[in-house]
């Protein structure tokens, strides 16, 4: 899958600005603040309709504008153009001349893999950070988990508000509770299936290419879940269990909204024990293990995205990255420095050089 031209309207700091990529790898350098970030989370605000940065939607929207619009040429099997619109807190999303109702139905049509420094606090951020990472990778994989998901969190509300009903009243129906807790499990399971799978798929290929970047061996992936290898019946029952306490609480204490995972290296949990360097190595892993499995699983190429790569990792970890990638997935690469660049790297990428928002092509003698 390739991105073959991004035209942007009032995306941050940028008013209009439209360009055609490389098939390949294409390099944005830039100093610090000059809008090489922006360029590629607008191609993943194509791909997911929302940004990596920051909690409210509309800060993509040029200051002092209250329109923004991302428009795309994708090529995977065919061409097709995609829009993304963002007017006020108004979102339109739009795969050729049809406007697609559903989020969800949107999402999987382009596939992303991003590396950004804002992964480095996946390891030892909450557990809520990590399952967003899961969540964005799964959506992008099927449309369904992300509709199972909302189902999820939305019968997840009902049973919270139901457990206060009980609270406040003794004489409530505790078997409209074993309703809604039924389904939840229903939804949780149909999200657990997806999740088990997804991780043990990456980590079938984690731990060979974090040996390919590190040479060393035993990066291991686990899944945490409530639900872990238990029945139906089992889980059903845990819920029972802890009913009288959920009422107390007025919140459901078990569940797939509490799943986390954890990295370990020869045993060791990387969360509490791991070097800097070595959560570093292990995040940029997974991603290139999400790249692997979305080629062998779906039969797709995601678009893998690099941001600030260099600044976080050093020049021999790089390089065995870079071989890592093939010459078939198209790859954004950010980074404040050219010198850092091989000049085998520059001379067969496009060169986008940005200063002040204005974004010129770079050219190198081949
Ligand atoms: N909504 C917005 N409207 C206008 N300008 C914005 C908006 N959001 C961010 N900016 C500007 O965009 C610039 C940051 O761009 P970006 O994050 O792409 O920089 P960068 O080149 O990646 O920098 P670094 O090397 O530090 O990562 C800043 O100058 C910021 O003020
Ligand atoms: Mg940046």
């Amino acid at each position: 899958m390739k991105i073959q031209k991004i035209k942007l309207l009032n995306f941050r700091n940028y008013d209009n600005l439209e360009l055609e990529f490389n098939p390949c790898k294409n390099i944005i350098i830039g100093r610090n603040g000059s809008g090489k970030t922006n360029i590629v989370e607008a191609i993943y605000v194509l791909a997911l309709t929302k940004s990596f940065r920051g909690t409210r939607e509309d800060v993509i929207i040029k200051h002092d504008k209250d329109i923004t619009r991302i428009e795309g040429e994708i090529k995977d099997k065919r061409k097709e153009s995609f829009k993304v619109i963002l007017d006020n807190n108004k979102k339109t999303v739009k795969k050729g001349k049809n406007v697609i109702k559903r989020i969800s139905d949107y999402i999987s049509n382009i596939n992303v893999v991003l590396f950004t420094s804002e992964d480095l606090k996946l390891i030892k951020d909450t557990p809520n950070t990590r399952r967003k990472l899961i969540n964005v990778e799964l959506s992008q994989f099927s449309n369904e988990y992300l509709k199972y998901l909302t189902l999820y969190n939305k019968v997840m509300k009902q049973r919270n508000m139901y457990l206060k009903t009980l609270y406040l009243n003794g004489n409530a129906s505790k078997e409209y509770l074993d309703i809604i807790t039924n389904q939840l499990v229903d939804y949780g399971l149909k999200i657990y299936e997806y999740r088990k799978e997804f991780i043990d798929d990456i980590s079938i290929y984690i731990t060979d290419i974090y040996k390919s970047i590190t040479n060393l061996d035993n990066l291991k992936l686990a899944y945490k879940s409530d639900y872990l290898n238990k029945t139906k019946e089992e889980i059903l029952k845990a819920y029972k269990r802890s009913n009288n306490s959920d009422i107390r609480n007025g919140q459901t204490s078990l569940g797939i909204h509490r799943d986390d995972f954890d990295f370990t290296l020869d045993g060791i949990n990387l969360k509490d024990f791991g070097s800097e360097g070595e959560q570093k190595n292990a995040i940029i892993a997974l991603k290139l293990a999400e790249l692997e499995l979305f080629k062998n699983k779906k039969g797709i190429i995601p678009i893998l995205i690099l941001d600030d790569l260099y600044s976080e990792l050093d020049k021999v970890k790089i390089n065995n990255i870079l071989n890592f990638i093939n010459e078939d997935t198209q790859t954004f690469i950010t980074t404040t420095e050219i010198t850092k660049l091989s000049p085998k790297l520059k001379r067969g990428s496009k060169v986008f050089k940005v200063k002040n928002g204005i974004v010129e092509e770079v050219k190198y003698e081949k």
